[in-house]
């Protein structure tokens, strides 16, 4: 039973049961229905408690019903019917009381609430809004400023805030049951003879005359080319001026336009495939090797993110440097990491303290890298480096120890191939920075142990990052698709586009930053080195476009030398002027009459290169699914999440459209723009990505 009813006295006490997260699917809302129902028809109940089993209260409608036709009783008459019950409903509250769990929460007379529990309507991230009452209840409960900040950003507050704010009337003590708390609470009800105003009678708190148009400037900042924040303030508003049957109706509207949209699609896909991404057949069954110690060899940049990500999540890390100086040094970047998650709230001075004193060693013997379950090579990218540092481990290392390299391209089948213990060994491609990016991909070599591979999906997700398996090859997933798209930009900057306009016509596709503006951060050397490392194997045919090297040449190198693409200084990096003249003399030397570039083939071009590499990458099976390629670019190449990613976004638009562009380009460049045999055949049957997806 979804719902089941039991008494307590004259309380009839009602439990939602649906592992693992209690969402709101069809048999909960009619168990609900009934079950209200019920409690209402039997005179000797005076009032009902609803509570969940589990994990958390509902944590919100059950999105894999998204898209599908609503069955009767949909959620929004659901809370109605618990609003207009003639006994008082008491909510007791624990987990995750998100979205339609909330509403249905709003729905209750009255709110109790764990002390752990966290609140909050995200429908926003989802591309819809609240649609069960939300907008209209919440400003009924807490200050509309803060109603409309919750439901634009959809980050959910700890009890203690809501508590604050009116959002729930009471706290349990910690320790006790929340359920019990709320039944005691609704016998002082029923001994009180008092029945509780419901929320949709209550007056919405007044907002401020400015507030909705303040809000909605700020959005067209920060929520730009987004259909569902806007549309929540124009929910919010309604239920400032409109009364409670109107206001619920046109929230009703509201919803329905976003249930309908692309974007909905879109962000329902990235939800699901971050969720699907770590099940994979070769994974199923496979137990996770022990991870209580964690090695990392260099402690530059990556390094050093990585310890502090590790720090935060409880691990204990021991760093070995080359060096007492390199380990202070070390030791020190670590510092500023944490002491910066002490200034975001994520940490408290004293875990800090303990964190660094306790949990984090630094040195430069390897031999106390013997205890480690897991060590991360992070040490610059160069093979003969990463060997000598592998050659180390496996001389230390105890049997079973996962040895991880933090490489970005290099080939992890020819390091495994120098120690003893190949089974051993993956590539966990992290980003940086390394305590703050989500993405880690999973390198899996010829001979990496399937628990090997489940130990860096369990790191992952100790570290609270997504991960994605990637098959061993130039580049990886992440890194395969931005080399090919920034070869399809210089392509557009060579034939007469600005690197400016380039980055501007694709932070307006969505993108976070254009990727001229993202080299200039990373430094210019790194692709360039890169480009060095490829330039023996590079084919003949491909047209290389050198304005990048031109720029590092002369010292250029980005943010790190104040100069690259862009100039930086103390405000808004703005663009390098010497970098029109360094295009139009490569473009003279190459014989190429530079013509204007609209912005919609920048699109083009971005979209096209970046779907035909993932198709690529799918095909020869580096990344399993179309998904795992539209989870790396959203977690680690700011691909707009509304998009839901490359795949996805080339399903929506139609890959005979993608294919017709490529072969269109081909005409300017056939070598770089070689349609994929995956896109080809899939063009061709009417397919899609999301075919393959499977799950
Ligand atoms: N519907 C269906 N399934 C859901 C779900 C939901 N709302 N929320 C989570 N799940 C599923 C996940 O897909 C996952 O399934 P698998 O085990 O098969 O992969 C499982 O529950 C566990 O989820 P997580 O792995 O995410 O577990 P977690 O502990 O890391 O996080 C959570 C739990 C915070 C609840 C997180 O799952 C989450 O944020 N869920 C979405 C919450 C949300 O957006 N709710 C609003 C829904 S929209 C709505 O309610 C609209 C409305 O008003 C009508």
């Amino acid at each position: 039973m979804a719902v089941s009813i039991a008494r307590d006295g004259d309380i009839a006490l009602l439990t939602v049961d649906n592992p693992p997260v209690n969402a709101l699917s069809h048999a909960v809302r009619q168990g609900l229905w009934d079950a209200i129902a019920a409690a209402e028809a039997d005179d000797t109940v005076r009032a009902v408690v609803i509570r969940a089993t589990g994990r958390t209260f509902p944590a919100g409608a059950d999105i894999r019903e998204f898209g599908k036709p609503s069955v009767d009783p949909w959620l929004p008459a659901v809370v109605d019917r618990i609003e207009g019950c003639a006994k008082p409903v008491v909510a007791a509250l624990h987990g995750q009381i998100l979205g339609g769990g909330l509403e249905v929460a709003m729905g209750a007379h009255v709110r109790v609430c764990d002390p752990g529990a966290r609140l909050g309507l995200p429908e926003v991230s989802l591309g819809i809004l609240p649609g069960a009452g939300g907008t209209q209840r919440l400003p009924r409960l807490i200050p509309v400023d803060r109603a409309l900040d919750m439901i634009t950003t959809g980050k959910p507050i700890s009890a203690a805030e809501a508590r604050a704010l009116g959002l729930v009337d009471a706290v349990s003590e910690p320790g006790e049951a929340v359920a019990d708390a709320a039944l005691a609470h609704a016998r002082r009800l029923v001994a009180d003879g008092t029945v509780p105003r419901p929320t949709g009678a209550r007056p919405v708190h007044p907002a401020a005359p400015d507030l909705f148009e303040t809000t909605r400037a700020a959005l067209a900042r920060t929520a730009k080319g987004r259909l569902a924040p806007l549309a929540c303030v124009d929910a919010v508003e309604a239920a400032t001026r409109l009364p409670l049957r109107e206001g619920l109706a046109e929230e009703r509207r509201l919803f329905g336009t976003l249930m309908e949209s692309d974007q909905r699609a879109a962000l329902i896909h990235a939800f699901l495939s971050e969720r699907q991404v770590a099940k994979l057949p070769e994974l199923e069954g496979v137990t996770s090797r022990p991870l209580e110690r964690i090695g990392i060899v260099g402690g530059g940049t990556m390094g050093a993110g990585i310890a502090a990500a590790a720090l935060l999540s409880g691990l204990p890390v021991h760093l070995v440097e080359r060096g007492d100086d390199a380990a202070a040094r070390a030791r020190e970047t670590v510092t500023g990491m944490l002491d910066g998650a002490v200034k975001r709230g994520k940490l408290d001075a004293e875990t800090r303290a303990m964190l660094l004193s306790d949990a984090f060693a630094t040195g430069t013997d390897y031999a106390a890298l013997g205890t480690a379950d897991l060590v991360v090579e992070a040490v610059f990218e160069s093979m003969d480096a990463k060997r000598e540092v592998f050659a180390a481990l496996d001389a230390v290392c105890k049997p079973g120890a996962v040895l991880a390299t933090n490489t970005s391209y290099l080939d992890v089948d020819a390091l495994a191939a120098t120690v003893s213990r190949p089974g051993d060994v993956l590539g966990l491609h992290f980003f940086s920075p390394a305590h703050v990016m989500r993405l880690l991909e999973v390198v899996v070599g010829r001979e990496t142990a399937p628990d090997a591979v489940a130990t860096g999906f369990a790191l992952a997700k100790r570290l609270g990052k997504v991960a994605v398996r990637a098959g061993v090859c130039d580049g990886f997933i992440g890194n395969r698709v931005l080399s090919a798209y920034r070869k399809a930009l210089d392509g557009a900057v060579l034939a007469g586009a600005s690197p400016f306009n380039v980055d501007r016509a694709l932070v307006d596709f969505g993108l976070a930053m254009g990727p001229y503006a993202v080299g200039d951060l990373s430094g210019l050397d790194i692709a360039w080195a890169n480009r060095k490392r490829l330039a023996p194997t590079r084919d003949p045919r491909e047209t290389y476009a050198d304005f990048s090297d031109r720029l590092c040449e002369a010292g250029h190198l980005g943010r790190k030398t104040g100069r690259g693409f862009y100039v930086h200084g103390d405000g808004k990096p703005v663009p390098n002027p010497e970098v029109e003249a360094i295009v139009a003399a490569e473009r003279a030397a190459k014989g190429i009459a530079p013509r204007p570039v609209p912005d919609a083939e920048i699109v083009a071009r971005f979209v096209a290169a970046t779907v035909n590499e993932g198709a690529r990458i799918v095909g020869e099976g580096i990344a399993r699914r179309p998904l795992d390629v539209d989870v790396t670019m959203l977690n680690g190449y700011g691909f707009p999440r509304w998009r839901g990613g490359p795949m996805h976004h080339a399903d929506a638009t139609g890959l005979a459209r993608i294919l017709a562009d490529i072969e269109r380009l081909a005409g300017e460049d056939a070598f770089l723009w070689r349609p994929a045999p995956l896109l080809h055949r899939l063009a061709g049957e009417g397919g899609r990505f999301a075919d393959l997806d499977g799950g």
